[in-house]
């Protein structure tokens, strides 16, 4: 092709060259845009029989030939290529892997997080790729769900202001900026509610619910201008996602305007046939997915021909098609790919992946990630514990730390081995490099946790399709757990590192239990019973449950999958190099059977706790030490009487009583004392955070909108009632860390 078609000209305005290129285009061609295929499998096949609009787990070599083959294509569409870069590009050896999600949003800090987004998608904009199905938007509330590690926890109010932080990042000075990459936000909307933790399935959720707790953070995602949204893979109350047209055209498109291109989760076409069998076919799935305005096909080979055949009878317009192929095209001229596909570039690999200031980054974000949730004064480590013993099976676990969708956690077949060794310090590597000198480092696992083994039940179910392996706790050894409390025994004090590790972490790993597996618990169990200080290291992918022993801990610290700097940045809280700063987005349960656990539930039940436990979590959602002793006080609301359209201001009181600094979060939650619905007691509002040096008065300012305290009414509107509040001002949800003011709103 010499001759430069219209649809070729950069000059012309995106909309022309929009319909330009649709104009020439056969419906194989249409229907190939809208396929988003696998880049393991046959690329010739995806490329240039099914002319595929994006592809998704390209290793750095397909990409390449991938777009080579573009190039003998008749239209030479160029790829969108995508993949789940959801914590750095985790799947590029070498490449800044941060904390996952759960860690990132212990910092309650979007600043920090969207400057994470921004390394990331330097790094990953080097590689040939456009877009990150990231961030997770979803709402973690069953802790037996496998993919709680990449949500921001619990709270709608946190995951919206951290999502909104991650998208500008990721999306950086917009489409025409070539380091940027596109932004996912996922999976819309109500994929986290699952029954029973079991990933996937209906999710029990009204509309009223839908608006009330799990919609709000996706409306910021638009505000925030996501350029893709994510279809959850479950049902909601009869109705998969893909289908579900209330929700992407009723409220996604119309009511919150959002313009941007829809991606299906993998096979969620396909999944309303042979799964959810509500379409009696592909060409029936083809039909409900195009009409309920989809626009990309994840993983569904077989729409390429059954949407043909649905235009073919009858009974499907071409129009229909032409509409979702106008976004995705849309979106690859607004990037400039027609002119500039974005290919790999070495020398910007060379000059930014794994670099020394991404690297400060991350141990930036890591070390304000880590959550002190207990500490009886062992921590800091100081001059008197001079010999350390490092036992656990995650003291030296480089994979453990990264966590899932990273290097070797199973999601691509490029990386094996995960992560070069050296790009990662684990917990013995940071407190060898960091313990002062003459002190001993020793170091015994003590325990193993599991692994996957097989399903004996077969490697598939009669329909095809694969069985996941199941997860084999490790028996608890004598031997080794001997060894280690002989290494405790000569020590003066003991960090034992558990926790889960990715056997345990994802789809398909969704667990019943919360408990601590293989070995550990007969571990802390026999290292408590030294009578050593033990310093309890969670580095997991989820809150566990822990076992009775680890009451006689002396501290415990919270290290959801750390990255790459996790085990310097522990090392450094341990030793007191840093502060503590790190507050829980999400509540800990004592047992399994406390389920649901998180904070902001409705109010209303015969007593407040189970006959045989308490229902108080074992850690609330907000909450975090810090080295020093803070107290808050006189909290003040300034005008008692607030216009609807106007903002609530209040004054409290921080006080550093303590010797070292303390990165405070303040955290101001709201509580409708009479509601025309039942409601939350409390729900998180605001936040501000403030470092308070010993001694340290500060008199921090905190203001919100009226029109935040609202609510979702019985017929689905979210209004704000007039009548009395409280504002709720303190260090976590607890209601005994929360200073009280009443205040009221006036009627519009
Ligand atoms: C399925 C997961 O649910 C989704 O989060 C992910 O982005 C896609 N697979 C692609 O890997």
């Amino acid at each position: 092709m010499t001759e430069r078609l219209p649809y070729q000209d950069a000059a012309l305005p995106v909309r022309e060259r929009v319909e330009d290129l649709v104009r020439r285009m056969t419906l194989a061609e249409k229907v190939g845009q809208m396929l988003q295929l696998d880049a393991r499998l046959d690329l010739a096949d995806a490329v240039l029989t099914r002319t595929a609009g994006s592809l998704l787990h390209a290793s750095p070599d397909r990409i390449r030939e991938a777009m080579a083959m573009v190039e003998s294509t008749r239209l030479r569409i160029p790829l969108l290529m995508a993949d789940d870069c959801i914590h750095g590009h985790a799947f590029w050896p070498g490449a800044t892997v941060f904390p996952t999600q759960l860690g990132m949003a212990c910092t309650w800090d979007p600043e920090l997080v969207e400057r994470a987004a921004r390394v990331a998608a330097t790094e990953i904009s080097t590689t040939g790729l456009h877009w990150t199905f990231s961030p997770v938007l979803c709402i973690a509330r069953d802790l037996r769900w496998g993919r709680v590690d990449e949500t921001f926890g619990e709270d709608p109010h946190l995951i919206g202001e951290l999502g909104a932080a991650m998208i500008r990042g990721y999306q950086g000075g917009g489409l025409n900026d070539t380091t940027a990459v596109l932004a996912t936000a996922k999976h819309f909307a109500g994929y986290s509610e699952t029954q029973g933790g079991r990933d996937a399935s209906e999710a029990d959720l009204t509309p009223r619910k839908l608006r009330s707790w799990f919609l709000p953070p996706f409306e910021r995602a638009v505000q925030a201008g996501c350029a893709t949204f994510m279809l959850g893979y479950q049902a909601i109350d009869g109705v998969p996602v893909t289908a579900n047209r209330w929700l992407l055209d009723g409220v996604l498109k119309h009511e919150w305007g959002f313009p941007g291109t829809l991606v299906t989760d993998w096979d969620n076409v396909g999944r309303m046939v042979w799964e959810q069998k509500v379409c009696a076919d592909d060409v029936e799935a083809a039909v409900v997915a195009v009409e309920s305005g989809n626009d990309l096909i994840m993983t569904t080979p077989a729409f390429f021909e059954a949407a043909q055949r649905a235009v073919a009878e009858g009974r499907l317009a071409e129009a229909k098609i032409d509409a979702a192929v106008r976004r995705i095209l849309r979106l690859k001229f607004e990037l400039g790919l027609f002119e500039n596909p974005r290919a790999a570039d070495p020398q910007r690999q060379a000059a930014v992946i794994g670099s020394a200031p991404h690297a400060e980054l991350n141990l930036q974000v890591t070390r304000r990630s880590l959550v002190l949730l207990r500490n009886d004064g062992t921590l800091p480590l100081q001059g008197a514990a001079r010999r350390i013993a490092v036992v656990g099976p995650n003291a030296d676990d480089p994979h453990a730390q990264l966590g899932d969708w990273a290097g070797a956690s199973g999601q691509v077949d490029w990386m094996p081995d995960g992560h070069p060794r050296e790009t990662i310090t684990t917990v013995l590597d940071g407190l060898r490099a960091l313990a002062p000198q003459g002190w001993t480092v020793a170091h015994a696992p003590g325990a193993q946790i599991g692994s996957l083994q097989p399903d004996p039940a077969g490697s598939h179910f009669p329909d095809g399709q694969p069985r996941p392996p199941l997860f084999e706790p490790a028996p608890a050894d004598p031997a080794a757990i001997a060894e280690a409390v002989a290494l405790a025994e000569a020590s003066d004090a003991v960090v034992a590192v558990l926790g889960d590790n990715v056997a345990l972490t994802g789809e398909g790993k969704s667990t019943a239990t919360l408990e601590l597996q293989g070995g550990q618990h007969a571990l802390l169990d026999a290292l408590v019973a030294t009578g050593r200080p033990v310093i309890v290291v969670l580095i997991q992918s989820k809150p566990s449950t822990l076992p009775p022993s680890a009451a006689g801990a002396a501290a415990i610290v919270e290290a959801f999958n750390p990255g790459m700097q996790g085990g310097r940045a522990i090392a450094e809280l341990l030793l007191g190099l840093i502060e503590p700063a790190g507050r829980l987005p999400i509540s800990f349960a004592r047992h399994a059977g406390q389920l649901p656990v998180y904070y902001n539930q409705i109010r209303g039940q015969h007593g407040n706790r189970y006959a045989d436990l308490t229902q108080e979590p074992l850690f609330a959602f907000g909450e975090g030490l810090s080295y020093s002793t803070v107290e808050y006080s006189d909290l003040r609301v300034e005008r008692d009487r607030v216009p609807a359209g106007g903002t609530v201001r209040a004054r409290v009181t921080v006080a550093n009583t303590g010797a070292r600094p303390s990165i405070e979060t303040v955290q101001v939650y709201v509580s409708d004392l009479v509601t025309s619905v039942t409601w939350a007691e409390r729900e998180l509002k605001a936040f501000r955070q403030v470092t308070v040096e010993p001694g340290q008065r500060l008199e921090v300012e905190l203001e919100l909108p009226a029109a935040a305290c609202s609510l979702v009414t019985a017929d689905g509107r979210r209004v704000v009632e007039p009548g009395r509040f409280e504002l709720l001002v303190g260090r976590s949800s607890k209601p005994g860390d929360l200073l009280r003011a009443g205040f009221e709103i006036l009627p519009a």
